[in-house]
Parts: C-alpha cells; sequence; structure tokens
C-alpha cells in the first residue's frame, strides 16, 4: 500500500489541530491504518513552542476517548511542504500563511479541514474557530466539527491510496 502523511495546521498548536491530530490518529488506527497513515500536528504562531495542549482541548478530548498527552506544540517548517502530503488548516489565516510558506519544490496539498464536512448543518461553516479565547463550549464544538470532517478526509486518503496501488499494480 501507498503511504500518506497529514500535518494538521492552526496558529498554536495546543488547541485546534493537536485535538484534529488525536482524532484523526483513533480513526487511522481503528482503520488499522496506522503502519500506511502518518499523522502529525504543527502551528504557524511560536508562542507556545514544547507546550502540551490546552488542558481545556485535552478535558474535552479525553470525554471522547481521545488522548492528547503524548502531544507538544512545535512549528511548521519549510521541510513539511515536501515531507507530507497533505497539510490541512484550521482556518484561512493559516492557510494563506501556508501558502506563503510554501516553497517552490513544495509536494504537499494544502488544503481547509472543513471542506470535507459532511454534515449539512455545517455547510456554512469553513473554519474550525478558534477556542482559545472563548468559552468552555468552544472545545467540543471543535471536536464536532473535527471529527465530521475527519471521516470524509480519511476516506479520500484511502481512495487515493487504493488508485495509487492499483496504478502500481
Ligand atoms: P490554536 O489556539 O491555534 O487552536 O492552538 C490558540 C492557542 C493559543 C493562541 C492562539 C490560538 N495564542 O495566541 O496564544
Amino acid at each position: 500500500m501507498v503511504k500518506k502523511s497529514v500535518l494538521f495546521v492552526c496558529l498554536g498548536n495546543i488547541c485546534r489541530s493537536p485535538t484534529a491530530h488525536a482524532v484523526f490518529q483513533s480513526m487511522v488506527d481503528k482503520a488499522g491504518l496506522s503502519d500506511e497513515i502518518y499523522v502529525d500536528g504543527a502551528g504557524t504562531g511560536d508562542w507556545h513552542l514544547g507546550h502540551a495542549p490546552d488542558r481545556r482541548s485535552a478535558a474535552a478530548a479525553a470525554l471522547r476517548g481521545y488522548d492528547m498527552s503524548a502531544l507538544r506544540s512545535r512549528l511548521v517548517t519549510v521541510e513539511d511542504f515536501s515531507k507530507f502530503d497533505y497539510i490541512i488548516a484550521m482556518d484561512a489565516d493559516n492557510l494563506r500563511n501556508l501558502r506563503n510558506m510554501c516553497p517552490p519544490d513544495g509536494k504537499a496539498e494544502l488544503e481547509l479541514l472543513l471542506d470535507y464536512s459532511r454534515k449539512p448543518e455545517y455547510d456554512a461553516v469553513s473554519e474550525v474557530p478558534d477556542p482559545y479565547y472563548g468559552g468552555e463550549d468552544g472545545f467540543p464544538h471543535v471536536l464536532d466539527l473535527i471529527e465530521d470532517a475527519s471521516v470524509a478526509l480519511l476516506d479520500n486518503i484511502k481512495a487515493e491510496m487504493s488508485a495509487a496501488s492499483d496504478a502500481q499494480a
């Protein structure tokens, strides 16, 4: 099977992208694809480098069975654009920053996570809102949006992997 890699990116890499990392990793593990799909997270801002995820994000994720305890904040690097197949931004500002950083030989597909939303109620929602300065209910909402879109993102990657495997056969 052709291997793929996915990097989730937000601003601080302590709320949204580690949540997406943990949710997507869990889906990959449950699908038995841990050896085929590599998952990571990074931020475009450097305020929290090396820090564990925000305790509110970690607590909301734990309530749904996701473990974020091993994750630590890091910055997006220029190497990420050649290392990863998909770099998935949580909002339009992150995506703009990624496009500006991307070197000419970058191979990663740069996308917005919520372009993969499935539920009609999220049709008008294009960005995962930053929960950092908001109330406690922002954290389960972030999880709702990420869980919904991650299902379709994984389906899309699985389809690309099997198409690439077929092409190799
Ligand atoms: P995130 O949230 O981008 O989802 O990790 C934020 C965390 C911290 C800050 C901004 C956003 N901050 O400004 O420190």
